[in-house]
């Protein structure tokens, strides 16, 4: 039986391949999409988010804007890692627009509508899922798993020397989180060795399409550069398909323990994750610790791949019919 999710995004190059890889599966229910500010700003995550979805025959999943800002901070974009519009190709524009309903009532709305039923991957800056939990405390009883890529708990950061990107530029909402809501943390720990082989991503993007621009995704770089960007060495992770394929694989192993983010000083976004082997204070989340790489890597490629086998070819005709009789 296929899984439900929510994913909540900042489209973003890795979070685009999480939401292919979501569209591409079987094993995967979208229920829906939200969005929020973070690799670029809330317009463009939003219609990145709008545009994978259609573009991959994904049309009936309704797509949230969520908050535009971090809960009490200014804005701090990664658009010199994912472009200045968040995506290395864009998929055509989108022709639905998103839904009227707010990305933080949506997730509530969509939990207390199927309890126990939803897994929600949150995978960008956490300001929905702490807005959601402002307004509904039980959230993390009403879903059946809350999966965040976030943090960097035994590793170096990437946005700082502790922290990582999404929990560097919304700490105040990662405290939250993590304080109130018990995730499932998949951090830098093992998000750093979710790479595709480089030979796999050059053959995708001399391919014809969805291939080419999934390499593109996968290179962080436009597909006519993609060479020259895994020329320069190992290829780029893709952090956020993580969440993704754990759910059909279970490639991941979690460990348990006490955490808090901080949210001050040079230290700000940084998870302390306590491992003392004496502390007294009780866990609050599980932490990604190990990963199976190379399932993870055949379970992502066997994945996308079949996107261009079974579906799209019959996706990419029916998205052109009513444009092309529009014009008759
Ligand atoms: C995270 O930061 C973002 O740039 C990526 O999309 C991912 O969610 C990795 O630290
Ligand atoms: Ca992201």
């Amino acid at each position: 039986m296929a899984s439900s999710v929510l994913i909540d995004v900042d489209p973003g190059n890795d979070d685009a391949v999480l939401i292919a890889l979501a569209a591409a599966t079987e094993r995967l229910d979208i229920e829906a999409v939200t969005t929020v500010a973070g690799n670029v700003g809330l317009e463009h995550t939003t219609r990145n988010a709008r545009a994978i979805l259609e573009w991959l025959g994904e049309t009936d999943v309704p797509v949230a804007p969520g908050a535009d800002a971090p809960l009490v901070r200014e804005l701090e974009t990664a658009s010199h890692v994912h472009g200045p519009r968040g995506l290395h190709t864009q998929p055509p524009e989108p022709t639905a627009d998103p839904v009227a309903a707010a990305g933080a009532n949506v997730i509530v709305e969509r939990a207390r509508a199927n309890p126990g039923e939803l897994t929600l991957l949150a995978v960008g800056p956490l300001t929905n899922v702490a807005l959601a939990l402002a307004l509904e405390p039980e959230l993390p009883e009403l879903l059946d798993d809350l999966q965040v890529m976030g943090g960097a708990a035994f590793v170096t950061g990437n946005a700082s020397p502790t922290a990582e990107y999404n929990f560097y530029v919304d700490p105040e909402a990662a405290r939250r989180v993590v304080r109130q809501a018990g995730p499932k943390l998949v951090g830098l720990d093992v998000t750093n060795h979710t790479t595709v082989p480089s030979d796999t991503i050059r053959e995708w993007a001399s391919s014809d399409e969805p291939l080419r621009t999934l390499a593109s995704w996968l290179a962080y770089a436009a597909p006519e550069n993609v060479d020259d960007a895994l020329d320069e060495g190992t290829p780029p992770r893709v952090h956020d398909a993580t969440v993704g394929v754990d759910q059909l694989a279970d490639v991941l192993e979690f460990e348990s323990y006490p955490a808090e983010v901080e949210t001050y000083g040079s230290h700000r976004g940084a998870l302390a994750c306590d491992d003392r082997p004496r502390t007294d204070r009780e866990p609050n989340v599980e932490v990604a610790v190990d990963i199976d790489a190379s399932v993870f890597r055949a379970e992502l490629v066997d994945a996308l791949q079949s996107l261009n086998i079974e579906s799209w070819p019959a996706v990419q005709t029916r998205l052109s019919e009513p444009r092309s009789s529009m014009h008759s």
